[in-house]
């Protein structure tokens, strides 16, 4: 027998032995997802580094409300405008806010920056043994490996005390995209068979403007796309302790594990599509509408194609419209909003005016469409994810990159949300499964035929069905 015939063999058992039935999860009360009933989240824990408001429940239903987002209490709004009429970088300052609760003076920020630039440098050899040897095509996988490696290098790696745990985010914020800059790269050189560029990061530049520097094979960039770049990694840089890979974070830290074990697990969360990873599909779905609608300015015809996307006719047929919808936000994700500002000023400087036509009726349409099709009341808006790959790719970004430099921006709030966790919480994350299977006797290696063993697991199947 080949292997696949075993494998498919052993699926099969999977399939038959992995079945429980969706009415035991309301005879038991189970809250699938950790969601409640009417989809909001199961109340696991308490923060104080980011405040998440998209509904309001009253009288047992939610209603929906324009989203707000806030770090250590300060509006995310009044940091960007505050940002943009200062003509400053800020996400330096921002995952400083998100760690330490307060947004730094002039002097701690400048004392902060010195010692942010000196970390971004990797270890002696890391590029050539670790970036550059097991090359993968998915940079998120090159991301996690070099975090674990970063274990084997630090000469504290298990110490949880408060000031290491303090050197070791801020040496991870500085050299993830340093380390996603350098594997994008050995990705292309070894799949792609392109050149490879190895720009040192400059201790005189923001994160993103170094971003740029190093991705960008002649290491130059302007204003305006640095700026934006820095929005978008303050805009990411936290979500409360509920989005899934904060949440993996606090899981994995709360067994006392080192920083670089939780923050590998939380990478692996947030490569997933259904979180980090939906971006990339905002942009194939755009993608399928663009080559499917003509003129792409033409509602009747966009409205026609969103349609079959919906029912599963077009695009990936999943019936997803990526990029709509938010398990916290319902009127509107304040993310998504000051995005789309950007967008259009960017898409005006790179000459995409037409596209971002397509993006603006989209946003119009799928709400009313989805209603129409679906019957549902539900109110939804675009979610962060919707401009986010439109404007990245008006900054000439890579789709391989999209996800890892959520990753670049999202590691602050991790270890902000790893401190906060092992700081305020003694005990071990450890939730309840109830067992729904039937006992079964123990049956000898000798005396074991398929038909018995069969027979039990129709038994178990009947009992599950009740
Ligand atoms: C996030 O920023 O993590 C996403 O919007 C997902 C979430 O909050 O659940």
């Amino acid at each position: 027998m080949g292997n696949r015939v075993i494998i498919q063999k052993l699926a099969d058992k999977c399939v038959a032995n992995n079945r429980i039935s969706p009415s035991l999860y309301q005879t038991y009360n189970v809250k699938r997802g950790l969601r409640n009933e009417d989809g909001s989240g199961v109340l696991v824990g308490l923060t104080e580094i980011s405040t998440v408001i998209g509904f309001e429940k009253r009288d047992e239903d939610i209603h929906p409300v324009e989203g707000q987002l806030e770090y250590r209490g300060v509006n995310i709004k009044d940091i960007v405008n505050g940002l943009t009429t200062e003509d400053r970088f800020g996400f330096e300052e921002v995952a400083y806010l998100l760690l330490f609760g307060e947004l730094p003076t002039k002097s701690e920020l400048k004392e902060f920056g010195k010692y942010f630039a000196h970390e971004r440098h990797l270890p002696g050899n890391f590029v050539r043994d670790i970036i550059l040897t097991f090359r993968t095509p998915d940079v998120m996988n090159s991301l996690a490996r070099s975090v674990l490696a970063l274990y084997s290098v630090d000469e504290n790696p298990d110490d949880t005390s408060l000031p290491n745990l303090v050197r070791q985010a801020i040496s991870l914020i500085a050299k993830f995209p340093v380390i996603t800059a350098y594997a994008y790269h050995a990705r292309q050189h070894k799949f792609i068979g392109e050149s490879l560029f190895i720009h040192q990061p400059l201790d005189e530049l923001s994160t993103a403007e170094n971003f740029l520097h190093m991705l960008r094979p002649d290491g130059k960039f302007t204003k305006l796309e640095a700026q934006v770049l820095d929005i978008m990694l303050i805009l990411h840089a936290d979500h409360g302790g509920g989005n899934n890979s904060t949440f993996t974070t606090r899981v994995v830290s709360s067994s006392g594990t080192d920083t670089y074990s939780a923050i590998s697990a939380a990478i692996g969360s947030l490569k997933g599509p259904l979180h980090g990873g939906a971006n990339k599909s905002v942009m194939s779905m755009m993608e399928d509408m663009k080559n499917n609608v003509h003129p792409w300015n033409n509602k009747a015809k966009l409205k026609d194609h969103l349609v079959k996307i919906i029912k599963g006719e077009a695009a990936d047929k999943s019936g997803k419209v990526y990029g709509f919808g938010h398990a916290v936000y319902t009127r509107s994700d304040p993310r998504a909003i000051l995005l789309k500002e950007f967008a259009i000023k960017l898409a005006k400087q790179k000459k995409r005016e037409k596209e971002l036509v397509l993006y603006l009726a989209m946003e119009e349409l799928v709400p009313e469409v989805f209603g129409e099709i679906k019957g549902s009341k539900k109110v939804i808006s675009p979610n962060v994810d919707f401009f986010s790959g439109f404007v990245y790719d008006c900054l000439g970004i890579p789709t391989e990159v999209y996800t890892p430099l959520f990753a670049v921006a999202r590691i602050a709030g991790w270890m902000a949300h790893r401190i906060e966790e092992l700081m305020v919480s003694p005990r071990i994350i450890r939730p309840a499964y109830k067992n729904v299977t039937v006992h079964r006797e123990y049956v000898s290696l000798s005396s074991r035929k398929r038909g018995q063993v069969s027979a039990k697991i129709e038994a178990k199947k009947d009992i599950k069905k009740v």
